[in-house]
């Protein structure tokens, strides 16, 4: 029996009895039972008081139906295949996968939990049940897209900018791919190209956002992060809402760099940069490179003024941190 139609009815966080969820779901007792036991292995925690069960606290899963509601119709009319999966290893892998079987352009593949979320060189991406945004969005570009290593760039401002639309204040970027509140990691993306940038060529588009981390659901994050419960204790955040304000602002940045290339959003990105005009020191590999962040050119490669004049630097092997923290 699937977890996920269990769930689904207990999402409200109402009290059920065990005979009542085998009544609806036409199940047998020890089927739920199985079910039940099976959650906790997912990260989700199940009250239960003999034959009364109710999830710990009521959860708004993924919908692509709500998602869509919430969309412009050309925003809709573009992304309208959106997959919302349960638990998968990644919703980049998803997606490379799907552009094999041609699910390319404008599909979206979101995941209530990752068993193997992935960031930069091969590091992990931590994310819990339910309680974060994983979403990867496929795009086509044309053959010889200027730019193109700019595109991760322009994610970050498309989710700085949906944030502040739901009223999420302080929210900054770190260079090249950290979405930061607080000086903590927030959220982070991850780009990966499939094809040949000079014929056809699809780029994942993997963002990764907390909402609501759950005690003890952070183990493996070494570094410090910060949800958005956290920004905003007082208030109900929807991930549904927020997936879809993250592609209405997708849609807006990625149709002006299709039109203008990234110099038309630099400034935009420049405005969330948090560690411009700061002392930083850049690694790549076994070297150190110390410096003032001087914001980026316009291909979106990282400027660094140091002591024998201004480096420039470009995204893969290299990690930007505040001087002092390295
Ligand atoms: P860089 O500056 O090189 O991008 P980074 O440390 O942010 O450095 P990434 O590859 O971008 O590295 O992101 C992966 C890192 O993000 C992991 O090593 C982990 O520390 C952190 N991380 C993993 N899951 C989460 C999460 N849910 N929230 C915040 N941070 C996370
Ligand atoms: C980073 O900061 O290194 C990037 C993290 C990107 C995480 C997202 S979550 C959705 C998508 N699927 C993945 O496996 N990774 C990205």
């Amino acid at each position: 029996m699937d977890s996920r139609e269990l769930v689904t009815l207990l999402a409200d966080g109402r009290v059920y009895t065990l005979d009542a969820l085998a009544h609806l779901m036409g199940r047998t007792l020890p089927q739920i039972q199985a079910c039940l036991a099976s959650l906790p292995a997912l990260g989700i925690n199940v009250l239960q008081d003999e034959d009364r069960v109710q999830l710990a606290a009521p959860v708004e899963l993924l919908d692509a139906n709500l998602i869509g509601r919430h969309l412009d119709s050309a925003v809709r009319q573009q992304f309208r295949h959106i997959h919302c999966e349960w638990v998968i290893d990644s919703t980049n892998q998803m997606a490379l996968r799907g552009i094999a079987q041609e699910r390319c352009h404008g599909h979206v593949y979101l995941a209530e939990k990752q068993t193997s979320g992935r960031g930069r060189r091969g590091r992990q991406w931590v994310s819990p049940f339910a309680s974060q945004i994983a979403m990867s969005v496929v795009w086509q570009v044309p053959p010889n897209t200027p730019d193109i290593s700019a595109l991760s760039l322009l994610v970050g401002v498309a989710v700085c900018r949906a944030l502040q639309g739901q009223g999420v204040e302080d929210v900054g970027l770190k260079w090249p791919n950290d979405v930061l509140a607080k000086g903590k990691k927030l959220g982070g993306i991850l780009l990966e190209m499939q094809g040949d940038p000079q014929q056809q060529c699809h780029i994942v588009m993997g963002i990764g956002l907390n909402v609501a981390l759950q005690d003890g659901s952070s183990k493996g994050i070494d570094q410090p992060w910060i949800d958005l419960l956290s920004l905003q204790p007082n208030r109900t955040i929807s991930r549904n809402e927020l997936v879809a304000s993250v592609l209405q602002a997708l849609f807006d940045v990625l149709a002006l760099f299709e039109k203008q290339g990234f110099a038309a959003l630099k400034p935009a990105w420049e405005a969330f940069d948090v560690y411009r005009g700061a002392e930083v020191v850049i690694q790549r590999g076994e070297e150190y490179i110390f410096g003032t962040a001087a914001g980026v050119d316009d291909s979106g490669a990282l400027c660094l003024e140091t002591t024998t004049g201004r480096q420039i630097f470009y995204g893969g092997e290299v990690s930007l941190r505040p001087k002092g923290t390295l």
